[in-house]
Protein backbone atom coordinates (compact mmCIF):
# COMPACT_ATOMS: atom_id res chain seq x y z
CA UNK A 1 0.00 0.00 0.00
CA UNK A 2 1.20 3.41 -0.54
CA UNK A 3 2.83 5.08 2.37
CA UNK A 4 0.64 7.98 3.76
CA UNK A 5 1.99 11.25 2.26
CA UNK A 6 1.55 13.18 5.35
CA UNK A 7 3.93 10.80 7.55
CA UNK A 8 6.37 10.48 4.55
CA UNK A 9 6.69 14.37 4.37
CA UNK A 10 7.29 14.57 8.24
CA UNK A 11 10.03 11.37 8.09
CA UNK A 12 11.50 13.40 4.93
CA UNK A 13 11.74 16.71 7.31
CA UNK A 14 13.01 15.66 10.48
CA UNK A 15 15.83 13.20 8.53
CA UNK A 16 16.24 16.19 6.80
CA UNK A 17 16.67 18.38 10.57
CA UNK A 18 18.66 15.81 11.98
CA UNK A 19 21.26 15.56 8.57
CA UNK A 20 24.68 14.10 8.88
CA UNK A 21 23.61 13.65 12.85
CA UNK A 22 21.35 10.53 11.82
CA UNK A 23 21.94 7.47 9.90
CA UNK A 24 19.53 5.13 8.90
CA UNK A 25 19.99 1.58 8.06
CA UNK A 26 17.48 -0.86 7.02
CA UNK A 27 17.56 -4.29 6.55
CA UNK A 28 16.12 -6.51 3.24
CA UNK A 29 12.93 -7.73 5.29
CA UNK A 30 11.63 -4.06 5.84
CA UNK A 31 8.88 -2.69 4.40
CA UNK A 32 8.91 -0.45 1.33
CA UNK A 33 7.57 2.28 3.55
CA UNK A 34 10.77 2.07 5.64
CA UNK A 35 12.82 1.55 2.84
CA UNK A 36 12.45 4.47 1.18
CA UNK A 37 14.05 6.07 4.10
CA UNK A 38 17.40 3.75 4.50
CA UNK A 39 20.84 5.50 4.13
CA UNK A 40 21.92 1.79 3.04
CA UNK A 41 20.15 -1.28 3.04
CA UNK A 42 21.58 -4.84 3.34
CA UNK A 43 21.65 -8.16 4.66
CA UNK A 44 23.04 -8.37 8.32
CA UNK A 45 26.26 -8.91 7.70
CA UNK A 46 26.66 -5.64 5.19
CA UNK A 47 24.89 -3.91 7.92
CA UNK A 48 26.68 -4.68 10.70
CA UNK A 49 29.39 -3.35 8.57
CA UNK A 50 27.70 -0.33 7.48
CA UNK A 51 26.57 0.55 11.04
CA UNK A 52 30.38 0.56 12.07
CA UNK A 53 31.82 2.80 9.47
CA UNK A 54 29.80 5.68 10.21
CA UNK A 55 31.76 7.04 13.31
CA UNK A 56 30.36 10.64 12.42
CA UNK A 57 26.59 9.19 13.23
CA UNK A 58 25.59 10.58 16.73
CA UNK A 59 22.30 8.60 15.75
CA UNK A 60 22.36 5.42 14.26
CA UNK A 61 18.18 4.31 13.36
CA UNK A 62 18.37 0.61 13.08
CA UNK A 63 15.47 -0.45 10.73
CA UNK A 64 15.78 -4.14 11.08
CA UNK A 65 15.03 -6.51 14.51
CA UNK A 66 16.79 -6.25 18.49
CA UNK A 67 19.60 -8.73 17.66
CA UNK A 68 20.58 -6.03 14.58
CA UNK A 69 20.67 -3.49 16.87
CA UNK A 70 22.12 -4.98 19.14
CA UNK A 71 25.57 -6.03 17.08
CA UNK A 72 25.16 -2.44 15.77
CA UNK A 73 25.49 -1.20 19.51
CA UNK A 74 28.26 -3.03 20.26
CA UNK A 75 30.58 -2.20 17.03
CA UNK A 76 29.50 1.30 17.37
CA UNK A 77 31.44 3.64 19.56
CA UNK A 78 30.07 4.38 23.11
CA UNK A 79 29.21 7.87 22.19
CA UNK A 80 27.01 6.82 19.44
CA UNK A 81 23.41 6.16 19.98
CA UNK A 82 21.22 3.08 18.15
CA UNK A 83 17.16 3.57 18.16
CA UNK A 84 15.55 0.69 17.25
CA UNK A 85 11.81 2.23 15.91
CA UNK A 86 10.03 -0.11 18.05
CA UNK A 87 10.99 -2.10 20.72
CA UNK A 88 8.96 -4.80 20.10
CA UNK A 89 10.73 -5.87 17.13
CA UNK A 90 12.71 -9.03 18.50
CA UNK A 91 13.22 -12.31 16.43
CA UNK A 92 11.91 -15.71 17.07
CA UNK A 93 14.73 -17.50 16.46
CA UNK A 94 17.23 -15.54 18.73
CA UNK A 95 14.40 -16.13 21.60
CA UNK A 96 15.28 -19.71 21.17
CA UNK A 97 18.71 -19.62 22.93
CA UNK A 98 18.66 -17.99 26.26
CA UNK A 99 22.08 -17.22 28.11
CA UNK A 100 20.63 -19.78 30.55
CA UNK A 101 20.00 -22.79 28.17
CA UNK A 102 23.54 -21.74 26.38
CA UNK A 103 25.28 -22.20 30.15
CA UNK A 104 23.61 -25.64 31.02
CA UNK A 105 24.35 -26.92 26.84
CA UNK A 106 28.24 -25.95 28.07
CA UNK A 107 27.99 -27.97 31.20
CA UNK A 108 26.38 -31.15 29.18
CA UNK A 109 29.03 -30.59 26.95
CA UNK A 110 31.73 -30.81 29.53
CA UNK A 111 30.34 -33.79 31.45
CA UNK A 112 30.63 -35.36 28.30
CA UNK A 113 34.41 -34.66 28.01
CA UNK A 114 34.09 -32.65 24.93
CA UNK A 115 33.83 -29.10 25.86
CA UNK A 116 37.84 -28.23 24.93
CA UNK A 117 37.18 -29.58 21.71
CA UNK A 118 34.14 -27.58 20.81
CA UNK A 119 33.98 -24.21 19.25
CA UNK A 120 30.87 -22.16 19.39
CA UNK A 121 29.81 -20.50 16.06
CA UNK A 122 26.74 -18.49 16.54
CA UNK A 123 24.60 -17.07 14.09
CA UNK A 124 24.00 -13.03 13.86
CA UNK A 125 20.23 -14.01 14.97
CA UNK A 126 21.06 -14.51 18.20
CA UNK A 127 21.29 -11.96 21.87
CA UNK A 128 24.50 -10.29 22.40
CA UNK A 129 24.44 -12.78 25.77
CA UNK A 130 24.81 -15.42 23.17
CA UNK A 131 27.27 -13.38 21.28
CA UNK A 132 29.43 -12.41 24.33
CA UNK A 133 28.90 -16.39 25.27
CA UNK A 134 30.87 -17.30 22.05
CA UNK A 135 33.24 -15.23 21.97
CA UNK A 136 34.11 -16.26 25.66
CA UNK A 137 34.55 -19.76 24.55
CA UNK A 138 36.94 -19.17 21.52
CA UNK A 139 34.00 -19.20 19.08
CA UNK A 140 32.62 -16.91 16.00
CA UNK A 141 29.75 -15.20 14.79
CA UNK A 142 28.57 -16.18 11.21
CA UNK A 143 25.66 -14.62 9.22
CA UNK A 144 24.09 -16.53 6.34
CA UNK A 145 26.66 -14.98 3.42
CA UNK A 146 29.95 -15.99 5.26
CA UNK A 147 28.62 -19.44 7.21
CA UNK A 148 31.35 -21.67 5.15
CA UNK A 149 34.17 -19.76 6.02
CA UNK A 150 32.99 -19.35 9.86
CA UNK A 151 32.89 -22.98 9.93
CA UNK A 152 36.47 -23.70 8.21
CA UNK A 153 38.00 -21.30 10.60
CA UNK A 154 36.28 -22.98 13.68
CA UNK A 155 36.75 -26.46 12.44
CA UNK A 156 40.82 -25.37 12.49
CA UNK A 157 40.22 -24.63 15.86
CA UNK A 158 38.74 -27.31 17.03
CA UNK A 159 37.36 -30.94 16.11
CA UNK A 160 33.56 -29.92 16.82
CA UNK A 161 31.25 -26.95 16.47
CA UNK A 162 28.50 -26.29 18.74
CA UNK A 163 25.92 -23.95 15.79
CA UNK A 164 24.02 -21.68 17.45
CA UNK A 165 20.47 -21.15 17.24
CA UNK A 166 19.38 -21.74 13.71
CA UNK A 167 19.75 -25.80 13.20
CA UNK A 168 19.02 -25.17 9.28
CA UNK A 169 21.52 -22.57 8.65
CA UNK A 170 24.36 -24.81 10.72
CA UNK A 171 23.34 -28.37 8.60
CA UNK A 172 22.80 -26.59 5.42
CA UNK A 173 26.65 -25.49 5.34
CA UNK A 174 27.95 -28.22 7.04
CA UNK A 175 26.02 -31.13 4.73
CA UNK A 176 25.78 -28.51 1.45
CA UNK A 177 29.11 -26.93 1.57
CA UNK A 178 31.47 -28.86 3.95
CA UNK A 179 30.66 -31.96 2.29
CA UNK A 180 29.80 -33.43 5.95
CA UNK A 181 26.84 -35.82 6.03
CA UNK A 182 23.71 -35.63 8.02
CA UNK A 183 24.83 -38.43 10.46
CA UNK A 184 27.50 -35.93 11.76
CA UNK A 185 24.69 -33.64 12.88
CA UNK A 186 23.35 -34.01 16.08
CA UNK A 187 20.29 -31.96 17.27
CA UNK A 188 20.45 -30.36 20.70
CA UNK A 189 17.05 -29.62 22.29
CA UNK A 190 17.15 -26.91 25.47
CA UNK A 191 14.12 -28.47 26.59
CA UNK A 192 15.02 -31.57 27.49
CA UNK A 193 17.45 -32.70 29.90
CA UNK A 194 21.05 -33.58 28.22
CA UNK A 195 19.64 -31.74 25.22
CA UNK A 196 17.92 -35.27 24.44
CA UNK A 197 21.54 -36.57 23.79
CA UNK A 198 23.51 -39.35 25.30
CA UNK A 199 27.11 -38.47 25.98
CA UNK A 200 28.20 -40.89 23.36
CA UNK A 201 26.20 -39.89 20.63
CA UNK A 202 27.72 -35.85 21.42
CA UNK A 203 30.99 -37.51 21.05
CA UNK A 204 30.60 -38.71 18.22
CA UNK A 205 29.21 -36.06 16.34
CA UNK A 206 31.03 -32.98 14.70
CA UNK A 207 28.44 -30.75 14.75
CA UNK A 208 26.21 -29.90 17.25
CA UNK A 209 23.27 -28.07 16.48
CA UNK A 210 20.75 -25.97 18.58
CA UNK A 211 17.63 -26.89 18.13
CA UNK A 212 16.38 -23.04 16.60
CA UNK A 213 14.62 -22.29 13.40
CA UNK A 214 13.21 -19.31 11.65
CA UNK A 215 8.88 -19.69 11.63
CA UNK A 216 8.99 -17.71 8.57
CA UNK A 217 11.66 -19.73 6.29
CA UNK A 218 10.27 -23.01 8.16
CA UNK A 219 6.99 -22.14 6.33
CA UNK A 220 8.88 -23.82 2.88
CA UNK A 221 8.53 -27.07 2.50
CA UNK A 222 8.96 -29.26 -0.62
CA UNK A 223 5.28 -29.55 -1.78
CA UNK A 224 6.31 -25.54 -2.43
CA UNK A 225 9.06 -26.45 -4.40
CA UNK A 226 7.59 -29.40 -6.20
CA UNK A 227 4.06 -26.79 -6.75
CA UNK A 228 6.18 -23.93 -8.28
CA UNK A 229 8.31 -26.42 -10.61
CA UNK A 230 5.01 -27.83 -11.73
CA UNK A 231 3.33 -24.58 -12.28
CA UNK A 232 6.01 -22.67 -13.97
CA UNK A 233 8.29 -24.84 -16.23
CA UNK A 234 11.77 -23.48 -15.76
CA UNK A 235 11.43 -22.06 -13.07
CA UNK A 236 15.06 -21.14 -11.11
CA UNK A 237 14.20 -22.09 -7.19
CA UNK A 238 16.36 -19.87 -5.10
CA UNK A 239 15.93 -20.21 -0.93
CA UNK A 240 17.42 -18.85 2.03
CA UNK A 241 19.92 -20.97 3.79
CA UNK A 242 17.09 -20.63 7.11
CA UNK A 243 15.30 -22.68 4.76
CA UNK A 244 14.75 -26.48 5.71
CA UNK A 245 17.66 -29.23 4.92
CA UNK A 246 14.93 -30.75 1.91
CA UNK A 247 14.15 -27.05 0.32
CA UNK A 248 17.54 -26.50 0.13
CA UNK A 249 18.51 -29.71 -1.37
CA UNK A 250 15.72 -29.65 -3.97
CA UNK A 251 16.89 -25.61 -4.75
CA UNK A 252 18.85 -24.94 -7.71
CA UNK A 253 20.43 -21.86 -5.42
CA UNK A 254 20.99 -21.03 -1.57
CA UNK A 255 22.31 -17.82 -0.41
CA UNK A 256 21.59 -14.74 1.79
CA UNK A 257 19.23 -11.29 1.41
CA UNK A 258 21.94 -9.53 -0.50
CA UNK A 259 23.20 -12.92 -2.20
CA UNK A 260 19.33 -13.54 -3.70
CA UNK A 261 19.54 -9.58 -4.65
CA UNK A 262 22.73 -9.78 -6.76
CA UNK A 263 21.69 -13.21 -8.19
CA UNK A 264 18.42 -11.76 -9.55
CA UNK A 265 20.15 -8.48 -10.80
CA UNK A 266 22.64 -10.74 -13.29
CA UNK A 267 19.78 -13.23 -13.89
CA UNK A 268 18.90 -13.24 -17.85
CA UNK A 269 15.70 -11.66 -19.53
CA UNK A 270 12.98 -13.87 -19.65
CA UNK A 271 14.18 -16.19 -16.36
CA UNK A 272 11.50 -17.13 -14.44
CA UNK A 273 11.99 -17.24 -10.21
CA UNK A 274 10.61 -18.69 -7.01
CA UNK A 275 12.02 -17.10 -3.84
CA UNK A 276 12.14 -18.65 -0.52
CA UNK A 277 12.39 -15.97 1.48
CA UNK A 278 10.47 -12.87 3.40
CA UNK A 279 7.63 -11.58 1.23
CA UNK A 280 8.72 -7.75 1.82
CA UNK A 281 11.61 -8.47 -0.27
CA UNK A 282 10.60 -11.11 -3.14
CA UNK A 283 7.82 -8.29 -4.04
CA UNK A 284 10.34 -5.58 -3.66
CA UNK A 285 12.46 -7.40 -6.39
CA UNK A 286 9.57 -9.19 -8.77
CA UNK A 287 8.46 -5.03 -8.92
CA UNK A 288 12.01 -4.20 -9.26
CA UNK A 289 12.68 -6.64 -12.15
CA UNK A 290 9.40 -7.03 -13.80
CA UNK A 291 10.34 -4.54 -16.47
CA UNK A 292 13.20 -6.30 -17.42
CA UNK A 293 11.30 -9.17 -17.67
CA UNK A 294 12.61 -11.33 -15.49
CA UNK A 295 9.27 -13.60 -13.50
CA UNK A 296 9.47 -13.52 -9.90
CA UNK A 297 7.31 -15.35 -7.67
CA UNK A 298 7.35 -16.03 -3.88
CA UNK A 299 8.09 -19.83 -3.58
CA UNK A 300 4.71 -20.69 -1.30
CA UNK A 301 1.28 -19.86 -1.94
CA UNK A 302 0.09 -18.47 1.29
CA UNK A 303 1.70 -14.87 2.32
CA UNK A 304 4.29 -15.14 4.60
CA UNK A 305 6.08 -11.89 6.11
CA UNK A 306 8.50 -11.66 9.13
CA UNK A 307 5.97 -10.24 11.71
CA UNK A 308 8.20 -8.48 13.98
CA UNK A 309 10.76 -7.49 10.94
CA UNK A 310 7.00 -5.70 10.22
CA UNK A 311 6.63 -3.87 13.44
CA UNK A 312 9.03 -1.21 11.96
CA UNK A 313 6.58 0.81 10.07
CA UNK A 314 6.26 4.49 8.95
CA UNK A 315 4.73 5.36 11.79
CA UNK A 316 6.86 4.09 14.30
CA UNK A 317 9.99 5.77 12.28
CA UNK A 318 8.61 9.22 12.33
CA UNK A 319 8.49 9.25 15.91
CA UNK A 320 11.88 8.00 15.88
CA UNK A 321 13.20 10.57 13.71
CA UNK A 322 10.94 13.12 15.13
CA UNK A 323 11.92 12.86 18.76
CA UNK A 324 15.31 12.40 18.01
CA UNK A 325 15.22 15.89 16.30
CA UNK A 326 13.69 17.38 19.06
CA UNK A 327 16.24 15.92 21.08
CA UNK A 328 15.21 13.15 22.96
CA UNK A 329 16.73 9.89 22.93
CA UNK A 330 14.02 7.49 22.37
CA UNK A 331 14.30 3.56 22.46
CA UNK A 332 18.10 3.48 22.70
CA UNK A 333 19.80 -0.06 22.36
CA UNK A 334 22.44 -0.48 24.76
CA UNK A 335 24.58 -3.55 25.64
CA UNK A 336 25.84 -3.51 28.98
CA UNK A 337 29.63 -3.72 29.32
CA UNK A 338 30.59 -6.77 30.03
CA UNK A 339 28.52 -8.57 27.44
CA UNK A 340 29.53 -5.87 24.94
CA UNK A 341 33.39 -6.70 25.44
CA UNK A 342 32.84 -10.85 24.99
CA UNK A 343 30.38 -10.17 21.95
CA UNK A 344 32.97 -7.77 20.33
CA UNK A 345 35.68 -10.47 20.49
CA UNK A 346 33.18 -12.68 18.94
CA UNK A 347 32.09 -10.26 16.13
CA UNK A 348 35.53 -9.12 14.92
CA UNK A 349 36.65 -12.75 14.43
CA UNK A 350 33.71 -12.99 12.35
CA UNK A 351 34.73 -9.38 10.54
CA UNK A 352 38.58 -10.32 10.25
CA UNK A 353 37.43 -13.93 8.37
CA UNK A 354 39.27 -14.23 5.42
P1 LIG B 1 20.39 -12.10 5.91
O1 LIG B 1 19.84 -10.78 5.47
O2 LIG B 1 21.74 -11.94 6.51
O3 LIG B 1 20.37 -13.09 4.80
O4 LIG B 1 19.47 -12.65 7.09
C1 LIG B 1 18.16 -13.01 6.96
C2 LIG B 1 17.40 -12.89 8.23
O5 LIG B 1 16.63 -13.71 8.61
C3 LIG B 1 17.59 -11.73 9.03
O6 LIG B 1 16.80 -11.87 10.12
FE1 LIG C 1 14.08 -13.79 12.87
FE2 LIG C 1 13.21 -15.24 10.79
FE3 LIG C 1 12.30 -12.78 11.15
FE4 LIG C 1 14.83 -13.17 10.36
S1 LIG C 1 12.99 -13.65 9.21
S2 LIG C 1 14.12 -11.75 11.95
S3 LIG C 1 15.31 -15.06 11.48
S4 LIG C 1 12.00 -14.52 12.55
Amino acid sequence: SPSDPDLVERARAAKEKLGDRVFVLGHHYQRDEVIQFADVTGDSFKLARDAAARPEAEYIVFCGVHFMAESADILTSDDQKVVLPDLAAGCSMADMATAEQVAECWDVLTEAGIAEQVVPVSYMNSSADIKAFTGKHGGTICTSSNAKRALDWAFEQGEKVLFLPDQHLGRNTAVRDMGMSLDDCVVYNPHKPNGGLTAEELRAAKMILWRGHCSVHGRFNLDSVNDVRARIPGVNVLVHPECTHEVVAAADHVGSTEHIIKTLETAPAGSKWAIGTELNLVRRLANRFAPEGKEIVFLDKTVCFCSTMNRIDLPHLVWALESLAEGNLVNRIEVDKETEAFAKLALERMLALP
